[in-house]
């Protein structure tokens, strides 16, 4: 998704955007720009240089027409309206202003042909039209300031903004609408940044404006407006940690940092749900949640998109088992449109990493309007999700760069097991025992994932074959069904090897058409009580000619024994936690196959980390 960064500096501003918009990468995008006021003795004129392609394009394009200044804009533009070129690429300009936008402006084309007859417009954005709107309130005798106000009020859509005019000296202006914003405080220098990591070389103090919020930002003072044009105070939120979390280190990329630092996050997470001195859950009192009461709710709507979805998935068949409460999991982007009943007493709980998916963040909404109770399950605490939700609860997994998610997604698995848990005791569903049992399962997590992460050079060998397919197939069953949809998603989206996830019990309705010699199969089967069922559907593809790899345990290798073309053997595991440690296998899989592949592995084509556009 496009990312923002400005700086109203005393030193010039060049280089440090360039820093700041590479932080910005890791949430996708096809091109790149910076825009500053350049001062030439008493005159002074906004120049921009921007690049299709990588950012190293740009640093080209700097290198060979140097372009600086003490106040600049500068964005990472991932194209929705217009193709991903130069002309398209922000900032736009118009007059005197320069624009960085990132949402999608809806009603800009009828702002377009209003003015039309005095403007000319070159890019096919609906982001242009904003610049035209400031610089021709200006040409009407407003301030700069005011230009700014009375534009945002002439705008409908979701967008952030991020604005610098030429011949209003030192101000830059900043808008939140739908998508984060936030400003960092610093020494005798202020900024702005889509996220807090956009900042982190910059400034640990940072505000996040609220929705509406508008702002006038210089090098020694921060102004704050309301949607109403009140000026307003937002607090200060210190933000230590994530510097370090934006770096490599010695990982070749972010996702296998990330897959690496899954012990560590899932015991994170653990920490804020997990009374592990004791063995008991943490009470709905503890996790600070007063007001829910799992023992009135009737059925929880879980409610999320791509890797988050597939976590709620999982999380159904925990509630329902573990809880005796009926969950309803659905993709955000229908659940509003097919318009649910409601049931009163219940919970519509959203489950978001950046906790800004736009149809996430819309169905949110949706509930909060039709008087349903709400929390969302976030990794970004400060996120809107995380505002908004009557409830937020946190995912604990650290700041998650590579595009793909993994260890998003165990940690959203190892909270949402724990919710579980929480409500089968509060329910009176499961015992003591039963708890303890649990809890016990659960904190064995950190050393588990250790442990199958040796597995990591035997898997690179598998995904080599894995790599050479045009097509492979994810089975499973009960828990790891969902498991499959997302390590079908995982190869998708990496390494581009067309994979589908099925319940290994459906294949035989159809899809089996599509088995034909060497085609690979992926099945993932601890033992459990699905076992053997699992294993007759591998057979089933297995003398059709597929070539399969199978994921289990000691004992379901010893049963297996001469079946599957390799097996896997991952630890002794309890039924409950094995999805969260069968993902990490997967994770591996599709990372590998990718590396050989030799694709942007943290960047992959057409993809967004967050994605702020419904
Ligand atoms: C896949 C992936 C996406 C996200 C989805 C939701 O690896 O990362 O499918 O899971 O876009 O994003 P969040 O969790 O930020 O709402």
């Amino acid at each position: 998704m496009c990312g923002i960064i400005g700086i109203a500096g005393t030193q010039p501003v060049t280089d440090r955007l360039v820093e700041g918009l590479k932080r910005l990468e890791y949430r996708g995008y096809d091109s790149a720009g910076i825009a500053v006021i350049e001062k030439l003795g008493q005159q002074t004129q906004l120049i921009r240089r921007r690049a299709k392609g990588k950012i190293v394009n740009l640093e080209k394009q700097i290198e060979l027409e140097p372009a600086d200044g003490m106040l600049g804009i500068a964005h990472t533009r991932w194209a929705t309206h217009g193709a991903p070129n130069e002309t398209n690429a922000h900032p736009h300009f118009a007059g005197r202003v320069g624009l960085v936008h990132n949402g999608i402006i809806e009603n800009f084309t009828s702002l377009r042909e209003d003015l039309k007859s005095s403007r000319t417009f070159v890019t096919e954005t609906d982001t242009e039209v904003v610049a035209h709107l400031i610089d021709e309130a200006m040409k009407s005798g407003l301030s700069g300031k005011d230009a700014f106000a009375q534009s945002l009020k002439k705008l409908t859509g979701a967008f952030a903004l991020g604005v610098i005019i030429d011949g209003v000296d030192g101000q830059l202006f900043a808008a939140r609408r739908g998508s984060p914003l936030a400003i960092g405080l610093g020494e005798n220098e202020n900024y702005i940044g889509s996220d807090a990591i956009a900042l982190a070389s910059l400034s640990t103090r940072i505000i996040y404006l609220e929705e509406g919020d508008w702002a006038v930002i210089t090098t020694d003072s921060v102004e704050i407006f309301d949607a109403d044009d009140n000026p307003v105070k937002r607090d200060i939120t210190i933000v230590t940690g994530s510097l370090a979390a934006a770096e490599k280190g010695n990982y070749r990329h972010f996702m296998l940092k990330e897959i690496y630092e899954q012990p560590e996050s899932v015991s994170h997470t653990l920490t804020h749900y997990v009374d592990a001195f004791n063995h008991k859950i943490k009470t709905t009192k503890q996790l600070k949640l007063s007001g829910l009461d799992f023992k009135d709710i009737e059925r929880v709507s879980l409610v999320a998109c791509g890797t988050a979805a597939y976590a709620a998935y999982v999380a159904k068949y925990w509630f329902e088992q573990i809880a005796n409460l009926p969950v309803d999991v659905d993709i955000a982007s229908e659940f509003r449109y097919r318009k649910p009943a409601l049931i009163k007493n219940s919970i519509t709980m959203v489950v978001s990493q950046s906790g800004e998916t736009a149809d996430t963040l819309a169905a949110l909404r949706y509930a909060q309007q039709k008087g349903l109770q709400t929390a969302a399950l976030v990794n970004v605490m400060n996120s809107t999700m995380g505002r908004e939700a009557d409830f937020a609860l946190p995912i604990n997994a650290g700041p998650e760069i590579g595009v793909a998610s993994t260890k998003a997604f165990t940690s959203q698995l190892t909270a949402l097991l724990s919710l579980a848990i929480c409500a089968g005791v509060e329910r009176g569903h499961i015992n003591a025992a039963q708890e303890r049992g649990l809890i016990e399962a659960l904190t064995q997590m950190p050393r588990l994932i250790a442990e199958t992460l040796t597995l990591d050079s035997e898997i690179e060998t598998l995904a080599h074959d894995l790599s050479k397919a045009k097509n492979a197939f994810y089975l499973g069953r009960g828990l790891h069904f969902p498991l499959a949809l997302e390590g079908a998603l995982k190869l998708k989206e990496i390494s581009y090897v067309h994979a589908e996830g099925y319940a290994a019990g459906e294949l035989k309705h159809g899809p089996i058409a599509l088995i034909e010699e060497g085609t690979p199969v992926i099945v993932i089967a601890p033992t459990d009580e699905l076992f053997e069922k699992t294993v007759s559907n591998m057979q089933e593809v297995s003398t059709r000619g597929a070539k399969i790899l199978l994921i289990t345990d000691k004992e379901g290798a010893l049963k297996t024994k001469g079946m599957a073309d390799a097996t896997l053997i991952c630890p002794e595991v309890s039924v409950e936690t094995a999805p969260i440690v069968y993902a990490v296998t997967i994770q591996l899989l599709a990372y590998h196959a990718a590396v050989h592949l030799g694709t942007d592995v943290d960047q992959p084509r057409n993809l967004a980390k967050s994605v702020t556009v419904e």
